[in-house]
């Protein structure tokens, strides 16, 4: 192994692959739509999920202000519009206009964009500037899913039913994870 100390971490796509999603929100005003890579969950009971959007994204302010978020999960097929979210600024052109974004309004008032497998409605519950980025956490209040795609268990978890899910590798490429590269290595 080689150490290496004085690193581009704005290119550290050796960390990737990730998963790619959209979060949206709608300040009673405008709606905004950005893709991330920076997400994750905080905590299972209560169900907490977490964004991490640099404060010079349009998004940032409106999430803020907003104080709720969805986050959307999109299959494979749909990561043309991972990519055309996540290279537009809602500062220069109202997204779900310009490019025709079908959607519907959630419990929390969010844009719920057609066509993902899952969105996570949450509602605000703090934030944190972490160096050039804002971690932005809420409680996922309603979950949206399609059925076609994910499947609600007895125990009422969700899991996907047909993989495709968007992952981005860095530099505008995309990859998914086929059903042959899945692999049981646990043995009970
Ligand atoms: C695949 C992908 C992942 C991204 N991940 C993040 C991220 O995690 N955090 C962030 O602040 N911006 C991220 N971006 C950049 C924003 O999505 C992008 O700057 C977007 O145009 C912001 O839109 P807005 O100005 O309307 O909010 C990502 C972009 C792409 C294409």
């Amino acid at each position: 192994m080689r150490a290496l100390f004085n690193f581009n971490f704005r290119r550290m796509y050796a960390t990737y692959p990730r998963l790619a999603v959209v979060a949206t929100a709608y300040d009673g005003e405008r709606k905004t739509a950005l893709s991330l890579v920076w997400h994750t969950p905080l905590s299972f009971d209560p169900p907490v999920y977490s964004v991490s959007v640099a404060p010079k994204r349009f998004s940032h302010d409106v999430i803020l202000r907003a104080r709720t978020f969805a986050v959307h999960f999109f299959p494979y097929e749909r990561a043309k519009i991972v990519e055309l979210i996540g290279s537009t600024s809602g500062r220069e052109v109202d997204k779900f206009k310009e490019f025709g974004i079908k959607h519907f309004m959630s419990n929390l008032q969010n844009p719920v964009i057609e066509g993902a497998y899952l969105v996570l409605d949450c509602e605000y519950l703090d934030h944190r500037l972490v160096g050039d980025h804002t971690l932005i956490w809420g409680e996922v209040k309603t979950v949206y899913y399609d059925p076609e795609r994910v499947e609600l268990g007895e125990d009422g978890g969700l899991r996907l039913r047909n993989i495709s899910p968007t992952l981005y590798v860095g530099d505008g490429i995309y990859a998914t994870v086929s059903g042959e590269s899945l692999e049981r290595l646990r043995k009970s």
